[in-house]
């Protein structure tokens, strides 16, 4: 199933009455538009594929839980070091739901019949939080990376659902509601980086070059993600009783890509 972001996204604004700018419409027209890695039939194969056994599903699992707590621990910082009520109460809400959905993630696991020995690596999740620093100046742009990230999110959290309904296992279909509740707090987030995103668009014209560049990174970062799932193929063990150990591998990506740009 290939959704339509953009037709999604203006809806998802108008259902709550924020009147987006033009400048925010036009941007988001231009770079939520078609080929988007994301809301490709590769993509949804890919992902498809990475379920379809349980060993696979597990370790996504676990890299979700990583990544999640990754998310939680920069906007935390970020929020801590540069933004003033009312924003800051907002990202502290949003670094919660994220560290929340790291625990869900890790929880489910077990849905798998795999068990995860301590989601690790401190250090990866330190890492990761050193690397936000090269937003360290610009609350404005890092806000504008997360809009671009938490629409990825919310895209790809409905491919997982798509994908998990067909799955006749039951205790992976018990994970749906989970998935559904997670989905819930990435619409959330969306929606209010949108709302602060679109105003300062408003108020500062040059703030659309520096938007319209974090669409476009998210999207060649996932163009990445899809090649390093691809390339989890070529060494998965589809057989193996345990989770894979290595992977930093797979999670090592998101941020710390960004520093190359
Ligand atoms: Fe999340
Ligand atoms: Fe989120």
């Amino acid at each position: 199933m290939i959704f339509d972001i953009k037709k999604d996204l203006f809806t998802l604004f108008q259902k709550q009455n924020i009147v987006l700018s033009l400048s925010y419409r036009q941007i988001m027209g231009e770079q939520l538009a078609e080929g988007l890695a994301y809301t490709t039939p590769l993509m949804v194969g890919l992902i498809d594929t990475l379920l379809s056994n349980l060993n696979m599903m597990a370790y996504n699992l676990l890299q979700n839980s990583i990544d999640e707590a990754k998310g939680a621990a920069r906007v935390h910082l970020i929020a801590e070091r540069h933004a003033t009520d009312p924003l800051k109460k907002e990202m502290f809400r949003h670094a919660g739901d994220e560290m929340r959905h790291s625990r869900l993630f890790a929880k489910m696991i077990a849905n798998t019949g795999y068990e995860y020995e301590e989601v690790p690596d401190t250090k990866e999740i330190e890492r990761a939080t050193n690397a936000v620093l090269e937003f360290d100046d610009d609350l404005y742009a890092f806000i504008c990376r997360v809009h671009s990230i938490e629409i990825r999110s919310w895209v790809m959290l409905r491919h997982y659902l798509y994908i998990l309904g067909k799955y006749p296992n039951e205790n992976v279909r018990a994970m749906i509601p989970i998935f559904e509740e997670i989905l819930d707090d990435e619409i959330r987030h969306v929606v209010y980086t949108g709302k602060w995103v679109n105003k300062w668009l408003e108020e500062n014209g040059s703030l659309a070059s520096t938007l319209s560049e974090c669409v476009a990174h998210t999207n060649r970062e996932t163009w990445h993600d899809v090649s390093s799932m691809a390339n989890y193929m070529v060494t998965a063990d589809r057989n193996s009783d345990e989770v894979p150990k290595d992977f930093a591998r797979l999670t090592a990506g998101r941020w710390e890509r960004t520093e190359q740009t």
